[in-house]
């Protein structure tokens, strides 16, 4: 039998893990029992973005942002609860009721864009290992002679677009429409404006698989002189961002995991040389520049976040290693410091470090496929061990050209552009270390240049440490408000000394006032009766308010209040739901003796209006000072 929605959503909900879910768009670093990162809701340069996993919640401490793993997802895909219920039901194989059964369209514009592009993928490859004419013949010539064997044709599905108009058009257009090919980047619309045309031809055809294995676009390699551009790439579409992706991945996962590490290079050859010769861990961007969500996919596979740079040894790819690192260091900025220093007296743990950069730069041949092709895959695993860290390869790039500055002059310029390096380096020990290095190289004294890292340190505003995280109090709730709060949110403590019935039968519904909390209280009401514990209840009180993000706020500070009710004795916490109410009954009183005020400073002409109050006030003082008696 089909499942009701609420067995769908709570089996989803089962299979996501916050920590996993989150990862996908931060770069999150343990720190105890929760896991810190730079909040996607607003710009920060200090992480106050936590997770929580045993409650499976997240919440940023500077914008307030908070929900759980599906609010997450919605919020960050920006895409509907429903749609994203039915997304996930689909990826995990759970049937959904019979009455959400119908797919939206670009679920499936999207799944013919992908079987599509498999099944170009799949003809290309197909003509370049069976097809005999001349054409094919010099395009197997071609990899042959780069070395590539049909098992690596074969391992990464390499074709062969024929120079032909509509090779592939005529096959594909029999099973999908002009719209899902041309959307793909299959197909252009020819310039006669009748009809369609294959976007490559003459090409060496590369497809690119997702992280899931789909394939979602195209690098296409020239096979002929004077044909430009060298690589045709597919261009972004709803299946495929190219920043977003790394060719290789797929295949690469489960090494990255394994060397807990990754290699990044600059071309396709250079991941199927590594690849096919038992370098599994390389993955390169696909014809764009390193982003920092390239290195956010690429942390999700790594403990300790070791990149290796592994860029074309010419001047451009140095310049794209010092750009990558810049990269790498944006997308980990706030989470502590690059790894500086190999000596293990600083720290072995991983902890320490935001991430690893290490620098691949070998010493013969243009890229790393052509290093592995004529020197061979075994020299280049030696390289990987013995990769220096950034800092190193830095400072001895730095010290190569030491030669080609003699006067003061020229030497004070070359320190100044130098200077950005040693100041990365926030350890005092490590950089004395490294200070002693250069000016010894240049002869130059120490002292003089500690003193300039030190100025222009001091006016650098440095990034504060995660200790430092403040609460930014957005709003200021008054008094009664944040005691209502704070007296709801017991009901969302883990480790209440108290049972659901117990702390229900202690907090009356007429202690609230607020509309949202009077709402949620009556939520929790009704949920405490099936929940059988506090994660379950949130879980369920997200899922209630899963359209209205303003109440996922409102439970996102509750929790957070409630985190600071754990660990308390029945004692404790029993005077923490007392003084609350105190505080509670003393605004309400506050309040009517304002409100009595303001009549009786009305009715100031009407004497008898003035006496009714006034016998009121004094009813009221009478009640209250009983129901303190019996409260105290
Ligand atoms: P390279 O020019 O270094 O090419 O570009 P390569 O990888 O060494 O290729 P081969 O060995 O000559 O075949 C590196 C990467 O830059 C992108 C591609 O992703 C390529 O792999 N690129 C380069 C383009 O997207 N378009 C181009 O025209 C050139
Ligand atoms: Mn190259």
């Amino acid at each position: 039998m089909a499942k009701t929605l609420e067995e769908v959503i709570a089996e989803i909900k089962n299979r996501l893990d916050i920590v996993d879910v989150v990862s996908e768009q931060v770069i999150l670093k343990k720190n105890g029992g929760r896991y810190w990162g730079l909040c996607p809701f607003h710009k920060e340069k200090t992480p106050s973005f936590s997770v929580n996993p045993q409650l499976g919640i997240y919440k940023c401490f500077g914008c307030g942002a908070g929900g759980d793993a599906l609010s997450f997802i919605m919020k960050t895909k920006n895409i509907e609860f429903m749609d994203l219920i039915k997304e996930l039901a689909q990826k995990y194989g759970i049937e959904m009721p019979t009455n959400f059964q119908k797919q939206n369209v670009s679920k499936n514009l999207r799944n013919e864009m992908i079987s599509a592009c498999e099944k170009a993928a799949m003809y290309y490859h197909d003509l370049l290992i069976h097809q005999t004419s001349d054409e094919i013949k010099a395009a197997n010539n071609y990899l042959t002679n780069r070395s590539i064997s049909r098992e690596i044709i074969d391992k990464f599905t390499l074709g062969i677009a024929p120079k032909a108009y509509t090779t592939l058009y005529d096959i594909l257009k029999k099973d999908f429409s002009d719209e899902v090919l041309e959307k793909a980047g299959l197909v252009l619309p020819s310039k006669e404006g009748k009809g369609y045309i294959d976007r490559f031809r003459g090409r060496i055809i590369i497809p690119i698989q997702n992280e899931n294995g789909d394939y979602v676009a195209f690098g296409a390699r020239a096979l002929y002189k004077d044909q430009n551009p060298k690589y045709l790439n597919s261009s972004d579409s709803l299946i495929y961002n190219k920043s977003k992706l790394l060719y290789g991945l797929y295949t690469a996962k489960e090494a990255i995991k394994e060397e807990d590490g990754v290699i990044l290079m600059e071309g396709y050859f250079d991941v199927i040389s590594a690849q096919a010769h038992g370098i599994e861990n390389a993955v390169a961007a696909c014809g764009t520049a390193l982003t920092p969500d390239h290195i956010k996919l690429l942390s999700r596979y790594t403990k300790s976040r070791r990149i290796y740079l592994s860029f074309d040894t010419d001047s451009a790819g140095q310049k794209a290693t010092n750009r990558g690192a810049t990269i790498i260091r944006e997308a980990f900025e706030g989470l502590g410091d690059i790894k500086q220093f190999d000596e293990s007296y600083i720290s072995t743990s991983n902890d320490k470090y935001s991430c690893e950069i290490r620098v691949i730069s070998p010493p013969e041949g243009k890229d790393p496929d052509e290093f592995i092709r004529t020197v061979g895959a075994e020299s280049f695993k030696k390289i990987i061990k013995n990769a220096p860290l950034l800092i190193d390869f830095q400072v001895n790039n730095f010290l190569k050209h030491k030669k080609d500055y003699k006067t003061p002059q020229e030497k004070t310029k070359y320190i100044k552009e130098f200077l950005p390096v040693l100041l990365e380096i926030h350890n005092e020990i490590i950089r004395t270390e490294y200070v002693k290095m250069v000016a010894d190289a240049l002869n130059i004294d120490e002292e003089a240049l500690e003193n300039e890292i030190r100025k222009i340190s001091s006016t650098n505003t440095s990034v504060a440490p995660q200790q430092e995280i403040k609460k930014i109090v957005t709003k200021n709730v008054s008094v009664s408000e944040k005691a209502q709060k704070n007296l709801l949110s017991v009901f969302l403590v883990s480790d209440s000394p108290f049972t659901f019935t117990q702390i229900s039968e202690m907090i009356d519904n007429s202690h609230f006032s607020n509309e949202t909390l009077i709402n949620v209280k009556s939520t929790i009401d009704k949920l405490i009766c099936t929940v059988n514990n506090v994660k379950e209840l949130i879980e369920q009180l997200y899922t209630a308010y899963i359209e209205n993000p303003e109440i996922q706020q409102v439970l996102t500070d509750l929790i957070g209040i409630a985190e600071t009710f754990t660990n308390l004795s029945q004692e404790d916490f029993q005077s923490v739901i007392d003084e609350n109410i105190r505080r509670i009954r003393r605004c309400k009183w506050e309040e009517e003796k304002e409100k009595m005020r303001n009549l009786y400073k009305n009715a100031d002409e009407d004497e008898t209006e003035a006496l009714k109050i006034q016998m009121q006030i004094r009813d009221k003082i009478n009640n209250r000072i009983k129901s303190e008696k019996i409260n105290d």
